[in-house]
C-alpha cells in the first residue's frame, strides 16, 4: 500500500519584490528547519526564480523550487515564454499548469494545458494540475463533470512511467482569493472523485500515490480540517503564503497527515 507524503506549495503568484520575496523565503527556509515530513515548495515570480534559488541553495533546506507556470514549447520564437527546459537549469524541479488564473484569466484552454503538463514531464519536472469548477458550474452540479473533463484532456497521452511526478491540485474557482473555503465534505467528495478517475486513467495503485491537494483560501485557521480528510494530502496555498507565519502555520496542520492507499 503507498504512502502519500503531504505536500505544501507557496503560490506567490504576481506578488513580492526582489527583496521581499527573498526575505520570505528566507523565513519560510528558517521555519522549516527540522521539517523531513512535510514536502514544501515554493512558486516565486519567475522573474525571482535564480534569486530565490539562491536563498534555498545556501541552506541544506529541502525545500523545493518551484515555478507558476511553463511553455509548451521546448525552444524557439515564442516571445515572453520560458520553457520547462529553461526552468530546469535555473533549479526548478515543480511547475503550475492550469491554475485557474491561467485558465480563467489568461485564456488557456485544455489543449494547451495537456501541452504544457507533457512538456514540463518530458524536461523531467514533477507538474502539478490545477483542476477546478467556477461557482456557475458548481452551482449546477458540474463540479465533478468538469474536474473529470480537465483531468481527462490535461493528462491525455501521459505514460505510466511519469506518474509518479504528477500532483493534482483541486481548486475551486469560487474559493480562490475569495475567503470562501469548500467545506471538509465538499473538498473531500470532490478529492476521492478525482482520484477515482486517476485510477481509471491510470491503475488503482497509482492514483493512491498521487498526491492530491487542495487550493482556495487555506489559512491557519482551516488547515487542519481539511488535511485531515483521507484524500486531501497537503495544499496549494496563495495570499496565505506571503506570509511567513501564516504559510509556516499551514505546514505544521500538514505534519502527521501522511496517509496510504484509500480513496481509489
Ligand atoms: P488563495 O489561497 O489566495 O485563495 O489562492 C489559492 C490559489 O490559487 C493557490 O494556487
Amino acid at each position: 500500500m503507498s504512502t502519500r507524503t503531504p505536500f505544501v506549495g507557496g503560490n506567490w503568484k504576481m506578488n513580492t519584490r526582489l527583496e521581499s520575496g527573498r526575505s520570505l523565503a528566507r523565513e519560510v527556509v528558517a521555519g522549516c528547519d527540522g521539517v523531513a515530513d512535510v514536502e514544501v515548495a515554493i512558486f516565486p515570480p519567475v522573474a525571482y526564480i535564480l534569486p530565490i534559488a539562491g536563498v534555498l541553495g545556501k541552506t541544506d533546506s529541502r525545500i523545493l523550487l518551484g515555478a507558476q507556470d511553463c511553455s509548451s514549447e521546448p525552444d524557439g520564437a515564442f516571445t515572453g515564454e520560458v520553457s520547462a527546459g529553461q526552468l530546469a537549469d535555473c533549479g526548478v524541479s515543480v511547475v503550475i499548469i492550469g491554475h485557474s488564473e491561467r485558465r480563467h484569466v489568461i485564456g488557456e484552454d485544455d489543449d494547451l494545458i495537456n501541452r504544457k503538463v507533457r512538456a514540463g514531464l518530458g524536461e523531467g519536472l514533477t507538474c502539478m494540475l490545477c483542476v477546478g469548477e467556477t461557482l456557475s458550474q458548481r452551482e449546477a452540479g458540474e463540479t465533478d463533470a468538469i474536474n473529470e473533463a480537465q483531468l481527462r484532456r490535461g493528462l491525455e497521452g501521459v505514460g505510466p512511467g511519469e506518474v509518479e511526478r504528477l500532483i493534482i491540485a483541486y481548486e475551486p474557482v469560487w474559493a480562490i482569493g475569495t475567503g470562501r473555503t469548500a467545506t471538509p465534505e465538499d473538498a473531500q467528495d470532490a478529492h476521492a472523485k478525482i482520484r477515482g478517475v486517476l485510477a481509471d486513467l491510470f491503475s488503482g495503485d497509482a492514483a493512491a500515490a498521487i498526491r492530491i491537494l487542495y487550493g482556495g483560501s487555506v489559512k491557519p485557521s482551516n488547515a487542519a480540517e481539511l488535511f485531515a480528510q483521507p484524500d486531501i494530502d497537503g495544499g496549494l496555498i496563495g495570499g496565505a503564503s506571503l506570509n511567513a507565519q501564516d504559510f509556516l502555520a499551514i505546514i505544521d496542520a500538514a505534519r502527521g497527515i501522511k496517509k496510504g492507499g484509500g480513496g481509489a
